[in-house]
């Protein structure tokens, strides 16, 4: 199957075979391809919590208000947003830099490498730092006013950078359900669910936060309700 062939099958399917169950394997495979994607400052500021067992499916199923596709699901992946992990994994760019440098002295780094670990030495925490979202408030403003002369890096605010997260996170949950597509299983993401009880019964800290939560399993025809719908493409293209 290829690309066009994975996007066009793909649909949101929210009944599943209860007769035909899926490989772990497979799905973990898929979750390998999901990390494989863009993400922002390479900070991969996620995790993905894989469910198997049949005891905890049961209990998402019921935070997730027992959907269909909740219910019949047979596994199910929770893309979860660590933004509360950005000094790590900003630790983890720089020794990657300092890797690919084969562990020279950071002053003896070229150019190249010396922006890349000011990056992440001096930029990503200016820009991820917060205090009760005080910091990211006096950042907003200030950027904003240096704004008014030259073009400037807006986000700043805690919100924003709870998006930024949440976007590359989506990104890693279209990756694996393109991926199981091509597996020949199906999904469903989910936000209609009650992400603090799920962070309980993952036993996520405070920072961290649902991005989604993806049915997985294998369709019946009735999994799929109704067909596909999408705004006229001319509504939405806009050629510039
Ligand atoms: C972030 C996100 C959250 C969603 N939440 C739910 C959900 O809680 N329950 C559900 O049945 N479908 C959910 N969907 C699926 C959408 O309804 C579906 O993608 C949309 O109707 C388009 O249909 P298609 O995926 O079959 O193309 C969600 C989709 C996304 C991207």
């Amino acid at each position: 199957m290829n690309l066009t062939d994975a996007i066009n099958h793909r649909r949101s399917i929210r009944k599943y075979d209860e007769n035909k169950s899926i490989d772990a394997n497979i799905v973990k495979k898929c979750i390998e391809q999901a990390i494989l994607a863009p993400n922002s400052s390479n900070m991969q500021l996620w995790e993905f919590y894989h469910i198997t067992s049949k005891e905890t499916l049961k209990k998402i199923s019921k935070y997730c208000f027992d959907q269909s596709a909740a219910q019949t699901a047979q596994q199910m992946v929770v893309v979860v947003v660590r933004k509360d992990l950005w000094r790590k994994r900003a630790k983890d760019n720089l020794n990657h830099i300092n890797k690919v440098a084969k562990g020279k002295d950071p002053k003896d780094y070229n150019r190249r490498e010396k922006f890349a670990e000011t990056y992440y030495k001096k930029l990503i925490p200016l820009t991820y730092f917060d205090f009760l979202g005080i910091f990211g408030w006096f950042k907003y403003i200030v950027y904003w006013l240096i704004g008014l002369f030259r073009p400037i890096y807006r986000q700043a605010r805690n919100s924003d950078m709870r998006i930024v997260a949440h976007k590359s996170a989506a990104l890693a949950a279209q990756n694996f359900m393109l991926s199981m597509v091509e597996a020949g299983y199906d999904t469903c993401p989910m936000e209609g669910t009650d992400t603090l009880r799920i962070k309980n019964i993952l036993n996520l800290p405070f920072g961290a936060e649902i991005n989604m939560v993806v049915a997985c399993g294998i369709r019946i025809p009735e999994g799929i309700f109704g067909e596909r719908f999408r705004i006229p493409f001319e509504e939405v293209y806009k050629k510039v």
